[in-house]
């Protein structure tokens, strides 16, 4: 009975022991950095009293440099499941008071090892990374270990949700593991994300930047687009993966979790009535569309910073989970350009692959022309965000608030690309481009030939009249079927749930394939 007792004595010391991880000295040292450790990350973003950790006594099997002297239990990285608001979610927190949170062998086996229970147990898995990379002293183990995360990954995309939380360094090709996940949060100020470091790039470029500078959120978030997010702290952070997680489902079989609300369906909005400005290249602000909407106003946007001529993001429409994608007039005047186009395709794709409602507001003047766009391939990058809504099966409702012109309509989920319900407001104008360049290819001749200024401009006027009248209007559209209705703006809100619910037994399918080759 002694013996009894005394080994589970035993077990509460060690266990307490592990818990600390690399010691108190090195858990202070990360305090003083402004950072959590990785289990006050997971108390934070994990229900209270729901964690379940795994492999706590795991020890790394190093043998080299005076590795073999060091047995932490653990091995800088905790891992297991837990629930957020009740749903079970698989989780990983690199632990740098251990080795600065460095992967081993064994690190890599107990993250493999919560990503498969994921896979298999169809519920999403979050990474919280904090980390100088491979383990220098294990070698090409230690490549082995993230060339396994890495395949897991590939495996598990487009079947659980995958979400990576970036709250310390991430170096070298560790970055590709949050780079093939879903979604990548910074933390502001005390994370950075970068293949090479400020050193080497000042070795074989010549070129001085800091770690901020070359990798930190504020780059990410709004340069690269890598981040989707950028928390001004860890607390904002754990609270950001919380929310994103509430609009998803733990699967790709499963749909997303409804949420009663309190706002009513019928909820109607006369501010909509009157928010297209009579001047057609004034702008407005297509964020008060998309908050007028949806479910008491909250939206959770996507890649805030990053190509802001598109706003993406989720919210609800009577309670049911959508992704809205909207061209913001604010900002380039909606223009799809290369960004925009990279990441309306990649949030479209998300959401098709895990059952999530699109809802596209669409005002585009078109594609942004130049030499930096066509040099850059805006080709193959606005073919991306074509093919992924061609290629979404989910129900993709599109209300067109104005402009919708030339190959930017087609893309913004236009009927032809199985579009389920389209709407347009009266202030619609879909044609092949505006008015001005219009009257320009087609009477360019004929203007130029009359000599007297006002003459000329009174005939551009007309002309660009007798355009607007049959084109810069919804009717044409609406007479052919390309549109389901013209509806009043401050009904938007009501009309878009209405055709959301009609569509909530949707089922469509792609002709069997190994798998698509989209434009990469
Ligand atoms: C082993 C490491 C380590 C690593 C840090 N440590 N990185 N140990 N392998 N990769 C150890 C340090 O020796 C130190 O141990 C402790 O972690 C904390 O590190 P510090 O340097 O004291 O901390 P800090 O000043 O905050 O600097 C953090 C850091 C720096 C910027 C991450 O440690 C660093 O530059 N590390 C190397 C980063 C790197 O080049 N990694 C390889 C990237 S390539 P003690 O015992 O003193 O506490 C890569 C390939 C992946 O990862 C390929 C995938 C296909």
């Amino acid at each position: 009975m002694d013996t009894q007792r005394q080994r589970i004595t035993d077990l509460v010391e060690r266990r307490a022991a592990a818990s600390l991880g690399g010691g108190q000295a090195k858990i202070d040292a990360q305090h003083g950095k402004g950072k959590w450790t990785a289990r006050e990350r997971l108390s934070l973003l994990l229900d209270e009293g729901s964690f379940e950790e795994f492999d706590q006594f795991v020890q790394h099997r190093c043998t080299n440099f005076g590795m073999e002297r060091q047995h932490i239990d653990g091995d800088g990285v905790v891992t297991g499941r837990g629930t957020i608001g009740g749903r079970i979610v698989y989780v990983f927190a690199q632990d740098f008071t251990v080795n600065g949170g460095s992967l081993s062998k064994t690190m890599s086996e107990k993250i493999c090892k919560v990503m498969d229970l994921a896979l298999q147990n169809g519920a999403p898995v979050i990474g919280l990374n904090d980390s100088g990379g491979a383990r220098i002293q294990e070698g090409i183990d230690a490549l082995a270990g993230y060339g396994d995360i890495f395949e897991r990954n590939i495996l598990a995309s487009g079947v659980i949700p995958q979400i990576s939380g970036i709250f310390g360094p991430c170096a070298g090709g560790a970055v590709y593991s949050p780079a093939l996940t879903d979604f990548t949060l910074m933390v502001r100020d005390t994370s950075y994300m970068f293949l090479t470091g400020p050193g080497v790039v000042r070795q074989v470029t010549g070129e001085e930047v800091t770690q901020e500078e070359l990798g930190g959120a504020a780059v990410h978030a709004s340069r690269s687009g890598v981040a989707h997010f950028a928390a001004a702290d860890e607390q904002e952070g754990i609270e950001m993966i919380k929310e994103l997680l509430s609009y998803l489902p733990q699967n790709n079989l499963e749909t997303t979790p409804e949420v009663p609300t309190h706002d009513p369906v019928g909820r109607t909005d006369i501010e909509l009535d009157a928010i297209i400005p009579d001047q057609p290249n004034k702008a407005y602000d297509m964020y008060a569309v998309v908050r007028s909407i949806v479910d008491e106003h909250r939206f959770f946007e996507v890649h805030e910073d990053f190509a802001k001529n598109i706003i993406v993001g989720f919210a609800r429409m009577g309670g049911q989970s959508v992704g809205i994608v909207a061209n913001q007039p604010r900002v380039l005047a909606g223009v799809l350009d290369i960004g925009a186009s990279r990441k309306a395709a990649r949030f479209v794709r998300f959401c098709d692959a895990f059952n999530i409602p699109l809802v596209t507001l669409v005002d585009v003047p078109g594609f942004l022309c130049g030499t930096q766009q066509e040099y850059g391939g805006i080709i193959t990058h606005g073919a991306k965000l074509l093919y992924a809504y061609g290629e979404a099966t989910v129900p993709k409702v599109t209300v067109t608030l104005r402009k919708s012109y030339g190959g930017a309509h087609i893309v913004m989920s236009c009927k032809q690309l199985r579009g389920d319900i389209n709407y347009a407001w009266p202030s619609a104008n879909i044609a092949v481009m505006g008015a001005d360049g219009a009257v320009d290819v087609l009477y360019g001749k004929e203007l130029k030939a009359e000599t007297d200024p006002e003459r000329r401009a009174a005939l551009a006027e007309t002309r660009k009249k007798e355009y607007d009248e049959l084109f810069c209007t919804p009717y044409q559209a609406a007479q052919k079927g390309y549109i389901e209705d013209i509806i009043e703006p401050c009904n938007t809100r009501f009309r878009v749930i209405r055709a959301l619910d009609s569509l909530r037994g949707k089922r469509q399918r792609l002709p069997a394939k190994k798998h698509d080759n989209l434009p990469l």
